[in-house]
């Protein structure tokens, strides 16, 4: 093609432009963009989906417990390590910092090539507020506690104005020094702000100053909140305030009724306003995405039996009446439902990461189903150092869903890509077909268990990973003509290329009928394309 004499010039200066944006998206901190039909972690730029893991609550308090541990990580197959940094450590004495151990967490972490989640462990952990620093715990006149049955005990009372101040000074600290050490390789990536916070032992604080506040007015912040979001309101939270006659005035038993769960949405109200402060501080400082985890609690169980105030997914709606620091909220899912939680979390305004979940063999399934029908942008199983070893199913998944990660992010946002774990079977449509998923059984031999993800790749094209189940194809509309299997072809991808291996055909696709992943030998990555006739 011939160049026009003052194309050249132009194109030079429209290539320096486009570089110019390039390494202005790259150079961005770690966010959160909507992209399609997912809300994805976009990293240096790009697309990330973290395939992580939480430590034990102790285990990085040390530089030196550490060291073997990062390695056996990179092994299993996670890019990212969910860990614990607690304010006693970095603020031992009132205004006096040390970020040591935050330097040498993200050193270990870049040599072994993870990135990291911080869980700032401060006010409150499991309910309780045992990683307070003792000058905070000591001094029970300027740190308030949460008052049960008449008498203070070890939680941090959230209407305790000094101690919000306190922690939120030492998280803009931290983010500030993050930002300086981090904020041009970004491998922090986000910060959980405390952990499974809410008042355990009773259904609400009854300090002096928690008992003041429940009898005064609910804050207009709130209710007008709730009037303007009413359409999407979480059901439970919009019945309850149906019942009492929707009132944009009134003390929380007149707008809320007077039960246990009323308690719960006062304290739901004070947890998000003192926890949006501390995050807002630290985002002041360095803006990188912030969220709060959730101990789940049963639908039945009073509050104070599960930490009181907790975003469950009922009073998520009151965490986001108090302030928009937080990115979203979390389960800490450990419930055998696990499909019905991932649906109460992931709502509009609210993407599914999952902080804490069970690893092992349900890990190595459940992955599938949350990155793949939830378009979950993380996932990461509790105690993942305990449980590293070469036999852990979790990093076959994990390597697996590394190795389509490209492909996945993309149909994650074209929303055409559906996960499973196979309870009972599944039934999609993608790209004009009706796809039924079951276990898969071939000569009277039945898979234990199945799951995996299928991504439309084509217009007659899928592609698949998992073991242990089977698809048949139904034409739509029914009607219309006949689907039969052209070909499937199992492989890998290397460096995002596709290398097909064996062509499946025999027994391997039930003479034609079915397109199998075989349960034995570990994950298959499979494609098919289909034909139709009449
Ligand atoms: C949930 C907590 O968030 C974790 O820190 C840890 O204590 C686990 N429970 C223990 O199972």
């Amino acid at each position: 093609m011939k160049i026009r004499r003052f194309a050249l010039p132009i194109l030079i200066f429209l290539t320096g432009i486009e570089a110019g944006v390039l390494s202005a998206q790259q150079t961005q901190p770690p966010h959160l963009e909507k992209r399609g039909a997912a809300t994805q972690l976009i990293v240096d730029g790009k697309p990330f989906l973290m395939l992580s893991g939480e430590l034990h609550n102790s285990s990085s308090s040390s530089l030196e417990y550490m060291k073997p541990i990062w390695p056996k990580l990179e092994a299993l197959g996670l890019n990212t390590v969910v860990t614990p940094l607690s304010w006693e450590l970095i603020e031992p004495k009132e205004g006096s910092f040390d970020f040591a151990l935050v330097d040498g967490l993200i050193d270990q972490a870049r040599a072994a090539h993870e990135r990291i989640v911080f869980l700032w462990l401060a006010s409150w952990k499991n309910g309780m507020s045992s990683y307070a620093p003792v000058w905070v715990k000591s001094d029970v006149a300027r740190f308030p506690r949460v008052f049960e049955h008449g008498n203070p005990v070890e939680i941090l009372s959230p209407l305790g104005t000094a101690t919000e101040e306190a922690d939120a000074r030492a998280f803009a600290a931290l983010m500030r020094h993050i930002k300086q050490v981090d904020g041009s390789q970004h491998t922090v990536l986000m910060m959980q702000v405390e952990n499974e916070v809410g008042v355990l032992g009773d259904s609400r604080d009854h300090s002096p100053a928690a008992n003041r506040a429940f009898n005064s007015a609910v804050p207009e912040q709130l209710t007008s909140y709730l009037k303007t979001h009413y359409n999407e309101l979480y059901p439970d939270l919009r019945a309850r305030w149906d019942a009492h006659g929707d009132k944009t005035t009134g003390t929380w038993t007149a707008v809320f009724g007077d039960d246990l769960r009323t308690d719960e949405i006062f304290m739901a109200w004070n947890y998000a306003g003192y926890i949006q402060a501390v995050a807002k501080a630290g985002k002041a400082e360095y803006d990188i995405p912030m969220y709060v985890n959730t101990w789940l609690a049963g639908d039945t169980t009073p509050p104070g039996e599960f930490p009181s105030g907790c975003p469950e997914p009922w009073v998520v709606d009151v965490w986001k009446a108090a302030g928009s620091s937080l990115d979203f909220y979390s389960p800490d899912l450990y419930a055998t439902n696990f499909e019905e939680w991932c649906r109460r979390y992931h709502r509009a305004g609210n993407p599914l990461y999952m902080p804490e979940t069970r690893g092992l063999e349900a890990g190595a399934a459940n992955v599938f189903y949350a990155l793949g029908e939830e378009a979950g942008f993380g996932f990461s199983p509790f105690a993942i150092e305990s449980e590293a070893s070469a036999t852990d199913p979790l990093g076959e998944s994990y390597h697996a869903i590394e190795s389509v990660m490209p492909l996945l992010l993309e149909h994650q946002s074209a929303g055409n890509v559906h996960g499973f774990v196979l309870g009972s079977d599944v039934d999609f449509t993608m790209n004009g077909y009706t796809l039924h998923v079951t276990r898969d059984e071939i000569f009277g031999n039945r898979a234990a268990s199945g799951f995996g993800m299928i991504m439309a790749i084509g217009k007659d094209e899928f592609l698949g990973v998992g073991k242990g189940f089977r698809v048949t194809f139904t034409q739509r509309p029914e009607s219309g003509p006949k689907v039969g299997i052209a070909a499937i072809d199992e492989g890998v991808f290397k460096d995002g290329k596709w290398i097909p291996a064996r062509r499946l055909n025999g027994d391997e696709n039930d003479q034609g009928k079915a397109w199998r992943f075989d349960s034995r030998g570990g994950i298959k990555i499979e494609k098919i394309s289909l034909y139709r006739f009449q």
